[in-house]
Parts: C-alpha cells; sequence; structure tokens
C-alpha cells in the first residue's frame, strides 16, 4: 500500500495548511470557544520546543492544572470537551495570533509563545515531516528547504506565524520566550515563567523543574510511556517518542548548504525587516 500523499493529508484553511487531525468544521467553529480567565495558552510554531515548555510548566503549578490537547486538534466535539474540565487548563496551540479565539483575546486570558530560531526549526520540521506517518512525505531536505521557505508547510509560514504574534508584544498578558534561553539559562527563564503566571516557587524548586526538564531525562520518560491518541501537545501527532530528537542549537549546520544560508538570509532579512523580536534571534552558541 503506498503512504497517503498531501492531497490526503493536508487541507488548507484561511490559507493555512493544516493537517487532517484538525478538521475544517472544529476550525470553523473555534470562535465559539468559551475562554476562561485563569486559562494558559501555550503558542508556538512547531518544533519551537512546545513539549519541552509543556513540561515546565506543568511541573511549575502546585495546584491541579490539565494539559489539554491543542485547541486546532479534532473535531467540533473539542469545544465540548474542554468545557467539560473544572480544573485550570493549560491549552496548547500552534494557531497564528489572527486564528485565535477571540474569547481568549476578550478575557485577556496569559498567553506564553515560544520561538526558535527558523533555521533549526526547518530542521526540526524536516525531521518530523519524514518521521510523521500523519504529514506528507519529503525526499530531500532540498525539497523541503523550498516548502519551509515558500510557507508551504503545515501552519504556514514560520514569518508570518512570528509576525502575527510580534504585532502583540506589548500587551502585559502575553509572555514570547525563546528556545535558545531556555536552552542557555533554564532556571532564569523558568523564574520567569513564575513570576507571569504569579506562582510562588523557590530556588530549590526551579533547580528541581530544570532537573526533570532536561532533553534526556524528557525522553527517558517519553520512551517509557504509551502513546495515547488524546495526549498530545502538538496537534500533528500522538506519537511523542517522534519529538525528542537532539534538542540541540545550531543543527542547522549540518543541513544548510552556503546557497541555501545566503537564500534563507536574504528573504529573512526582507520578511523580518520592521521586526525587533528577529534581531534578538541566536543561531548558535
Ligand atoms: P530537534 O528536532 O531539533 O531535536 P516541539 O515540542 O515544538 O515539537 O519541538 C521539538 C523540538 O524541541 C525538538 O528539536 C526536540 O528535540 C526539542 N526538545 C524537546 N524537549 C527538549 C528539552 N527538554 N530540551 C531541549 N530540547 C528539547
Amino acid at each position: 500500500m503506498s503512504s497517503p500523499g498531501k492531497a490526503e493529508l493536508i487541507h488548507v484553511f484561511k490559507g493555512i495548511p493544516f493537517t487532517t487531525r484538525s478538521s475544517p468544521e472544529l476550525l470553523k467553529s473555534l470562535d465559539n470557544f468559551d475562554a476562561r480567565e485563569d486559562d494558559v495558552l501555550l503558542v508556538s510554531y512547531p518544533k519551537s520546543g512546545t513539549h519541552w515548555l509543556a513540561g515546565v510548566i506543568t511541573k511549575l503549578y502546585k495546584t491541579q492544572v490539565t494539559l489539554t490537547s491543542p485547541i486546532e486538534f479534532g473535531d467540533t466535539s473539542k469545544l465540548e470537551e474542554l468545557d467539560k474540565l473544572s480544573s485550570r487548563r493549560i491549552i496548547p496551540t500552534h494557531l497564528d495570533y489572527n486564528m485565535l479565539p477571540q474569547n481568549f483575546k476578550k478575557k485577556k486570558c496569559k498567553m506564553i509563545y515560544i520561538s526558535r530560531n527558523p533555521k533549526d526549526t526547518a530542521v526540526s520540521m524536516y525531521h518530523y515531516y519524514r518521521d510523521n506517518p500523519n504529514l506528507p512525505t519529503v525526499d530531500t531536505w532540498t525539497a523541503f528547504f523550498d516548502l519551509f521557505l515558500d510557507g508551504d508547510v503545515v501552519c504556514g509560514s514560520w514569518f508570518d506565524h512570528f509576525l502575527s504574534w510580534e504585532e502583540h508584544k506589548n500587551e502585559n498578558n502575553i509572555l514570547f520566550l525563546f528556545y535558545e534561553d531556555m536552552k542557555k539559562d533554564l532556571p532564569k527563564i523558568v523564574k520567569d515563567i513564575a513570576v507571569f503566571l504569579d506562582v510562588k516557587i523557590s530556588d530549590h524548586e526551579i533547580q528541581d523543574i530544570c532537573k526533570k526538564s532536561s532533553f534526556l531525562e524528557m525522553k527517558t520518560n517519553t520512551e517509557k510511556e504509551k502513546s495515547h491518541p488524546n495526549h498530545t501537545v502538538c496537534a500533528l501527532t500522538s506519537n511523542t517518542k517522534l519529538v525528542f530528537r537532539k534538542g540541540t542549537v545550531g543543527d542547522w549546520k549540518n543541513y544548510f548548504t552556503p546557497k541555501q544560508n545566503l537564500r534563507f538570509e536574504e528573504i529573512f532579512n526582507e520578511k523580518m525587516k520592521l521586526s525587533n523580536m528577529a534581531k534578538d534571534l541566536i543561531y548558535e552558541f
């Protein structure tokens, strides 16, 4: 049996490619979502460190919280399903700002946007495309590189996603984080998150969270767990074993040719010319 192709796995909604794991009916009904003031949104473009951040946030809370599946994952029964949860909801999403249900914005829910340098994001996503049966097959890095730059990948253009959120960088209810900063000084970032979420935490507890959130620890724990179709932080897979690949900064150097790097930089500089936050991106240590 041949593997399913793009037409069977991907549909386009409001110009953005989604996998069929996000039903068009659910995407259409997202604006009916009843947000609660204490909901916390965990927002990312795929492959930016979503699972890592989810691990940190859930460990921070001492009260009962529920890490839900992404808001755009599933069909219309999703809204009811999330409505039934009584504890505080930590809700992941890969949606860009414009597609985010209005109620989250009206109620000024806390949102944490995690970003990662787009070169490493592209390489990480390339492997996800290769390993994840929910995504169309890509034959070569060269082919994927073009798709990524054209935004012809699931969740659309990295540049548009980042810019749609950056426009809201001065809103007090949104915290912007970078994967590279988490790599560089996780205790500091855990502290920042705790302050943002109003969670009191000791230095000892921070150290403990950092220990439990190391790449190796998370990868090993995931390998021991059984995948469950609804236990997913990323709408693109329920198999978390696919997520913990390398966990480094600068892997792009093993993939980008000098010519590809030049082309990437040209497109990046053009698309991000008005972005202040893009200046802070770190590509290697
Ligand atoms: P690589 O593919 O470069 O290894 P997401 O959770 O958004 O899908 O992001 C996945 C990326 O985050 C993967 O990158 C994965 O290895 C990395 N990652 C996951 N947990 C991590 C951790 N604890 N520390 C560092 N990187 C982590």
